[in-house]
């Protein structure tokens, strides 16, 4: 039996990934392919345990070297315990944020640096997606699509810090230009979802 495909979705908070990741979800099973969907932090028991620890907007004395083993702890139990046995079984595996998330927010965000790069090759065995889309949209327009909603501890964070995050993404695009695919994320949802559908395509 062939692997699967891991496919993963990043960018600023209300960049869009969860709306088009239905889309390709929708695409892809329409295709006749098993798709598995998951999220970070999250996607196993113990994940979303450690999931409410990082986002609980009381907790404002965690500091960055916490959050960042955190997120990877999280992300240990669902490389072992989902993703790579989906991949195995021939799956394609579609997830909402991965190791980039953490270079993004915690490397430059927090301005730990590429400490956060070591401790996440050791925390996934050196697993990495086959295909990262990344939804490249100005944070000022992505905090404003989702400033209905409650936001969680991170997206509680000052408006310099997501910008960091930003041009954490456009550097991680950058240094990726085989495994990362930026996007255009402010144009309309059909015409986004078509470009993804096209990268995709060339790998199914
Ligand atoms: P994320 O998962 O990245 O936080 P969502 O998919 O939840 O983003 O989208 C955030 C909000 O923006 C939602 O209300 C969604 O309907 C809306 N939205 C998503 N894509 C677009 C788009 N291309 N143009 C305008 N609004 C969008
Ligand atoms: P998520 O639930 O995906 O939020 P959203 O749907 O708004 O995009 O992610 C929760 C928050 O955690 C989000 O603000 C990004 C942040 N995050 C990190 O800071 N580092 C990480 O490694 C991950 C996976 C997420």
């Amino acid at each position: 039996m062939s692997k699967g495909l891991f496919i993963t979705f990043e960018g600023g908070d209300g960049s869009g990934k969860s709306t088009q990741i239905e889309k390709l979800k929708d695409y892809l099973e329409g295709k006749g392919f098993h798709v598995v969907l998951t999220r970070e932090p999250g996607g196993t028991k113990i994940s979303e345990d450690i999931r409410e620890i990082i986002l609980d907007s009381r907790n404002t004395e965690m500091s960055d070297m916490t959050e960042t083993l955190l997120y990877a702890a999280a992300r240990a139990q669902l490389v072992e315990q989902v993703i790579r046995p989906a991949v195995e079984r021939g799956d394609m595996v579609i997830c909402d944020r991965f190791v980039d998330s953490s270079m993004a927010y915690q490397a430059y965000g927090r301005g730990l640096g590429d400490i956060v790069w070591d401790i996440n090759k050791n925390a996934v065995g050196d697993y990495m997606p086959d295909l990262t889309i990344l939804l490249r949209l100005d944070p000022e327009a992505g905090m404003g699509r989702i400033s209905g909603r409650k936001q969680d501890r991170i997206e509680l964070s000052s408006s310099d810090f997501h910008r960091r995050v930003y041009e954490g993404y456009l550097a991680l695009e950058k240094r990726f230009p085989d495994r990362i695919k930026g996007i255009d994320a402010s144009r309309g949802i059909e015409e986004i979802s078509e470009e993804i559908i096209n990268i995709v395509q060339d790998l199914i």
